[in-house]
């Protein structure tokens, strides 16, 4: 069983990725609120990754990050204190969660690291400044620890577009607004967390073994059609 350390299992993409591999592994979850499942391969630790100390745990191979932000407003009207709080939660998160576990990877047998960017790094938006700023860096983090760890840990990111999760719900508030956010993408839907979680369970898998530094996007063709 490979052990999985999650950070933000309780809710959204990160809950749906605890559903898909908790039978075939071992999972430690850190989040502010208790996961909603409970199963033998789980455990829980209420954490605040940005606050709180990180526990000392054995054999890790696996680290997934999945807190994030999607504050989007005219560039004007961001204060330079919110830049600083995305851009805390979305890559000093998981700088912190990776340096304080690195040892524990370079121990581990397939071990990588997933962190998750948006379609809004690569398709130029209004007013996602602050979240193209930030994930932008998780892309940047990617590519270098990619390199700086091979050929032990991979390291890859998921940039998905818009996923009917909670950190979505104000630009999924209704059904003409669902509506809406499907007619704008190529193929004609928005995500569902299993999308996003079944490409994770892929590129933490041996079957990914080739792939790491990768950033991909997973758009329903938004970045990448014009149709
Ligand atoms: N949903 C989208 O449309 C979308 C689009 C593009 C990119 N993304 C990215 O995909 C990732 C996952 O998104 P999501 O929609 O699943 O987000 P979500 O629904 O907000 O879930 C985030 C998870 O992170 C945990 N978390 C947040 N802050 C934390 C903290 N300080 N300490 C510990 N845990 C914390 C939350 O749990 P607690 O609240 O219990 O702490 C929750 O389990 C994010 O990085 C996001 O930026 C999402």
């Amino acid at each position: 069983m490979n052990k999985i350390l999650i950070i933000g299992g309780s809710k959204g993409i990160g809950r749906q990725i605890i559903n898909e591999l908790i039978s075939d592994n071992e999972i430690i979850n850190y989040s502010r609120t208790v996961p909603e499942i409970s199963h033998a391969n789980l455990t829980h630790f209420t954490i605040d990754v940005l606050k709180d100390d990180l526990p000392e745990i054995k054999d890790v191979s696996t680290i997934i990050y999945c807190p994030g932000s999607i504050n989007l407003k005219p560039i004007g009207r961001f204060s330079l204190d919110e830049f600083r709080e995305d851009f805390e939660i979305n890559v000093i998160g998981s700088i912190k969660v990776i340096q304080k576990y690195i040892s524990n990877l370079k121990r581990a047998t397939n071990a990588s690291i997933l962190l998750f960017s948006t379609v809004a790094t690569k398709l130029g938006m209004p007013y996602h400044s602050s979240v193209a700023v930030s994930k932008s860096a998780v892309d940047g983090l990617v590519k270098t620890l990619g390199a700086e760890l091979a050929p032990g840990i991979r390291v890859n990111a998921i940039a998905p577009t818009i996923t009917n999760t909670d950190l979505a719900s104000k630009l999924l508030r209704n059904e003409k607004a669902i509506d809406s956010m499907v007619e704008r993408h190529p193929l004609k839907k928005i995500l569902d967390p299993k999308d996003v979680a079944k490409m994770a369970k892929f590129l933490i898998s041996e079957d990914a073994s080739a792939i790491s530094g990768q950033t991909f996007n997973l758009d329903a063709g938004i970045v990448s059609f014009k149709i």
